[in-house]
């Protein structure tokens, strides 16, 4: 076994029980009122899951999300435990498969939007000013350059869409997907998130140009679901490489596109296999966004 694999046995895959969902990333066992998820090694790009795992990144995700949520304080949350010896029998049996990579949480009814927002000009909100000079139908100053930083962070959401792209909506499109006054609550939080965490990170170093929540309904009351503010649903820049008008890689899959770009992959599936120094690489970057994060988790207890 090469140093960074990680054992088989702790990958998340549990002998003889079938998630109820797999996601590109995560396997969801559904306990009733309560979910089981797991996050995989399992990395994804341009829509399609890679054949090569990046060990250890479901760690980051998992370790990441619930160190977020308890921080978040106020902000309510669908996390229950991360320690896998309290799960439900018979899950509480899988602490060396599921140890650092799983949450039991309550199920929430899903509202079924991307809720993004942008403090820096980026990706598709970059792409949509450049073309119109507004994102999500909310118009900008002039003369921003790639990555600037907004005067004030914006909420762009976008659909879930069950297969194929996301696609960038406004306000009014997403309170006929949602229900205005879920919009007015997701929006409030988003932002509210947002900012907090943009004011953390920016103190060790890293910049969050931009994050996707997903929220639900748990009690009535909308509550932030899957992962909070992980390298798979944000662009974190380190803050010493962040040049205004450039786009800095970003702590995630920036080696991984870069690479797949580089050998003419076409982006039709099925996708090729990643050489082992990107593999290395992209770990590593992973990790450093925890440990840039919050630095007293061990992260190695779990690997
Ligand atoms: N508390 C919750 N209640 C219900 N669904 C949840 C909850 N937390 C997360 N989910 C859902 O679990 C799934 C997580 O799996 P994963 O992240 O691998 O999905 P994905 O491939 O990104 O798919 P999606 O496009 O639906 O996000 C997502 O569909 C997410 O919406
Ligand atoms: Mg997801």
């Amino acid at each position: 076994m090469k140093k960074h694999e990680i054992p088989s046995g702790r990958r998340g895959t549990l002998p003889g029980i079938e998630p109820a969902f797999r996601g590109k990333v995560r396997d969801i066992y559904d306990l009733g009122d309560r979910l089981i998820i797991v996050a995989s090694d399992r990395i994804s790009a341009y829509d399609s899951i890679l054949p090569t795992p990046i060990p250890g990144k479901g760690i980051v995700l998992t370790l990441l999300s619930a160190a977020w949520a308890e921080w978040l304080t106020g902000i309510p949350h669908h996390i229950l435990e991360t320690d896998v010896s309290a799960f439900p029998p018979p899950y509480c049996g899988f602490t060396r498969e599921l140890g650092g990579r799983s949450m039991l949480v309550r199920k929430a009814r899903r509202i079924d939007l991307e809720c993004v927002v942008r403090g820096y000009l980026a990706g598709s909100g970059w792409k949509e000013y450049r073309e119109s000079g507004a994102a999500c139908g909310i118009s900008l100053p002039r003369g921003l350059r790639m990555s600037d930083r907004l005067e004030e962070p914006i909420f762009t959401p976008s659909t879930k869409a069950e297969s194929g792209h996301d696609r960038n909506i406004t306000i009014e499109e997403a309170g006929a997907i949602a229900g205005a006054e879920a919009v007015r609550e997701v929006r409030r939080l988003s932002l509210e998130i947002y900012r907090r965490a943009h004011e953390y990170a920016a103190a060790r170093g890293i910049i969050i140009a931009d994050t996707k929540f997903e929220f639900g309904f748990i009690d009535g009351r909308v509550a932030v679901i899957d992962e909070v503010l992980t390298p798979d649903s944000s662009r974190f820049w380190l803050a010493k490489e962040y040049r205004p008008g450039e786009s800095p890689p970003s702590l995630d899959k920036q080696y991984v596109r870069d690479y797949l770009d580089g050998i003419g992959w076409d982006h039709n599936p099925p996708a090729p296999d990643l050489e082992e120094t990107i593999v290395r690489k992209t770990s590593e970057r992973y990790r450093m966004a925890l440990t840039s994060l919050f630095p007293a988790i061990n992260i190695e207890r779990y690997l």
